[in-house]
């Protein structure tokens, strides 16, 4: 059994490794068929998606490069400020490429909303959003995934990439965090 400190913060296990692993191949394996002979962008959204991100360029072994994006929309609490920052942006022209977005979770759908018009005004071909986890039932924008590895029930969630405050991303599954940690945020 891993150790781990954060262990104790977690009400219950949600998708385990196991689970994350068969469907991100599954995963890998649609991007190859739809992408195959193309040489697409995986451009992952940070931080949320980096380990997402780097078990599915490994699922997908097509000629495709990857590049990332960071954004801001929480500040230290569990729904979004609705207001999308960019921390850190493209380092790359992305004029005629086809992006695929690479995302943690699909939540209320602002920050994929806002990140699809944005690549699009930077010269994107196409759009592909992959998110990880779709959480359908707080969508407020009219906006979906063309890949999404598992619907999630309206709980926060944590681990694989997924933080609360910062905390939490390294824990190997996704599972739900206690009330209680975040309560008076
Ligand atoms: P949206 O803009 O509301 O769709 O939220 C998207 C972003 O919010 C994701 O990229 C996550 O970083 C974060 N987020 C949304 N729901 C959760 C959650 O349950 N746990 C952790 N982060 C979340
Ligand atoms: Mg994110």
């Amino acid at each position: 059994m891993m150790r781990s400190e954060m262990e104790q913060d977690i009400l219950k296990v949600l998708i385990t490794e196991e689970e994350l692993k068969t469907r991100i191949t599954e995963l890998g394996n649609q991007l190859y068929d739809r992408f195959q002979g193309r040489n697409p962008l995986f451009l992952g959204v940070l931080k949320g998606s980096f380990m997402f991100m780097t078990d599915l360029v490994r699922a997908c072994q097509l000629k495709s490069d990857i590049e990332f994006i960071a954004v801001s929309s929480y500040q230290n609490a569990t729904v979004s400020s609705g207001c999308v920052q960019i921390t850190h942006d493209l380092q790359q022209d992305i004029t005629g490429r086809d992006v695929i977005i690479v995302e943690d979770i699909l939540d209320s759908g602002t920050t994929l909303a806002f990140l699809k018009e944005y690549f699009l005004t930077k010269g994107a071909a196409s759009i592909t959003i992959v998110t990880l986890l779709d959480k359908p039932s707080r969508r407020t924008k009219a906006i979906s995934a063309d890949f999404a590895g598992f619907t999630v029930p309206d709980e926060f969630v944590v681990g694989y990439g997924l933080d609360y405050a910062q905390r939490y991303r390294n824990i190997p599954y996704i599972g739900v965090l206690k009330p209680e940690v975040y309560a008076g945020t």
